[in-house]
């Protein structure tokens, strides 16, 4: 039986390396035009056998036998997990009702584009959460200042944000695509009414003519008014963060064509076949994940920063906090007992090197263990001098290095301690096909990091109560509200 918790005192990097001439090799490789590197964390042939033993007492391979082929793996919800299916991937029926949908996605798509709603030059994008922070990757990543249509994203209830989100835009020529799993966000329909009321504002003559919806609840869209020749739907098992591969990526599809969409596709399918195929200790996701157990389990770290090294994945790291946070946020296991070892760490981080001159003194001196994983692009796609993009690049490597190395000083306010663990993700370009292999990693390794943990990563209950209460609220229901609560809401005139 592979022990739940391994040594607690973890060799350093530096003995690790010397160690195993073969560290590097046995810690790198590449897949789909991703190179990863974890051989600057405290993973060892030791710790990858135990996680392997322990994967395979968790039923690893059954777990994911089940989610590509469509059966029931989100518990709690009787559902199957199907984002796997709307790239191509996995097998059974769900195959081809996906394909089917896709082909319906790409009808419309061409339709815009043929000019079925007129003149088109703008897309407003309204959705919040899984409706909106894939395509707004998508887009921000793959499509600056290329495409035919301006793109903009408003979740927030804000008023400002949805003000900020059509500045750029005309009303007359903005088409509104309206995202929602269920139809019923309280956010995604006030934004939804804020935009048909701007376009009447603008004398559009029939707003509604103008909305597209997207949605897995298509009664609710028509029941909100949206005509279904202008409803494209997705399957319950289709999680809202996992559902940039379906219709709801439609406004990427839009914004960076239909052949952006394809590759995109085409992509996270091959890390589908990566991580369906590779043994645990030649997998890069499951690699991943063990590392990522290994610092919770082992080390009590509490959170995990991301840095991306490129401005173009500025997004990904709050898509990825939905996407880890949401899944693996949870307290009981798949059985409702509670977990013997904590579950998702708090995702954060930025963008470098603006991070570096703002929050890397705690990561090199702080109290607290942060692993890094730094997330940079070999190929650049700027107009500036390409030795920018060496520094950049350069600037990534430094900071890996020097996490682990730490450097002495005689004076203790100098000193770093080093041993910092960092995982680095460099991708040879950012193109629709690599980011698609990307991101596909990054969700195997929530799924295998929530098997290992025993979690279903499917389910959100916990985002509910505070949904509810907030409707109860606006209803003018107080019921039995703490009395700092009731302060602030007189205090706010409310
Ligand atoms: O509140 C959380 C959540 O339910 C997410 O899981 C989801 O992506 C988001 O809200 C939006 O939900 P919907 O797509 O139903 O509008």
């Amino acid at each position: 039986m592979a022990k739940r918790t391994q040594s607690a005192t973890l060799q350093s990097l530096k003995a690790l390396f010397d160690g195993d001439p073969k560290r590097l090799d046995r810690l790198s490789m590449d897949v789909t035009g991703i190179h990863f590197d974890w051989s600057k964390t405290h993973l060892d042939q030791d710790a990858i056998a135990n996680f392997t033993e322990r994967l395979a007492e968790c039923g690893f391979e059954a777990a994911r036998a089940k989610m590509f082929a469509g059966a029931v793996v989100n518990t709690s919800e009787d559902r199957p997990a199907t984002h796997v299916f709307e790239r191509g991937s996995g097998t059974g029926v769900e195959v081809d009702v996906a394909a089917a949908r896709r082909q319906r996605m790409r009808a419309l798509v061409d339709a815009v584009e043929a000019g079925a709603f007129g003149d088109i030059t703008g897309i407003l994008h309204i959705g919040i959460g899984g409706s909106l922070l894939g395509p707004h990757l998508l887009v921000d990543a793959l499509g600056r200042g290329r495409g035919s249509f301006t793109a903009r994203f408003v979740g927030n209830i804000d008023g400002a944000a949805f003000d900020d989100a059509i500045r750029p835009l005309d009303p007359a020529t903005t088409l509104i695509v309206a995202v929602s799993k269920t139809f019923t966000t309280a956010e995604t329909l006030a934004n939804l009414s804020s935009a048909l009321d701007w376009l009447r504002g603008a004398g559009v003559a029939d707003p509604y003519g103008k909305v597209v919806a997207i949605t897995a609840s298509p009664d609710a869209a028509v029941a909100a008014g949206i005509d279904e020749t202008r409803i494209l739907s997705f399957g319950e098992g289709v999680g809202g963060r996992y559902s940039l591969w379906s219709a709801v990526g439609f406004s990427a599809a839009l914004a960076l064509g239909w052949t952006a969409m394809d590759d995109l596709l085409d992509g996270a399918a091959q890390m589908d076949k990566h991580f369906l195929t590779a043994a645990a200790a030649t997998s890069a996701p499951v690699l991943a994940a063990f590392a990522d157990r290994l610092y919770v389990e082992q080390c009590g770290c509490q959170t995990c920063a991301l840095f991306a090294y490129d401005d173009r994945l500025a997004l990904l790291m709050p898509y990825l906090q939905q996407l880890e946070m949401e899944s693996n946020g949870k307290s009981v296991t798949a059985a409702g007992k509670p977990v013997s070892a904590p579950t998702a760490p708090v995702t954060w981080g930025g963008v470098g090197t603006d991070a570096q001159h703002a929050m890397f003194q705690l990561l090199h001196q702080g109290t607290v263990l942060v692993p890094v994983e730094f997330v940079a692009v070999r190929e650049s796609d700027d107009e500036q001098a390409a030795e920018r993009h060496s520094l950049l690049l350069l600037n990534a490597f430094a900071q890996g290095a020097t996490l682990m190395s730490g450097s002495a000083n005689d004076d203790p306010a100098r000193a770093e301690p080093g041993n910092r663990p960092s995982t680095t993700v460099l991708l040879d370009r950012l193109d629709p096909r690599s980011l698609g292999a990307l991101l596909a990693f990054y969700e195997h390794r929530t799924f295998t990091n929530a098997l290992l943990c025993g979690i279903n990563p499917f389910d959100q209950f916990g985002v509910e109560l505070g949904k509810k209460v907030a409707r109860n609220l606006a209803a003018g229901e107080l019921g039995d509200l703490d009395p700092s609560t009731l302060a602030l809401i007189a205090r706010a005139g409310l």
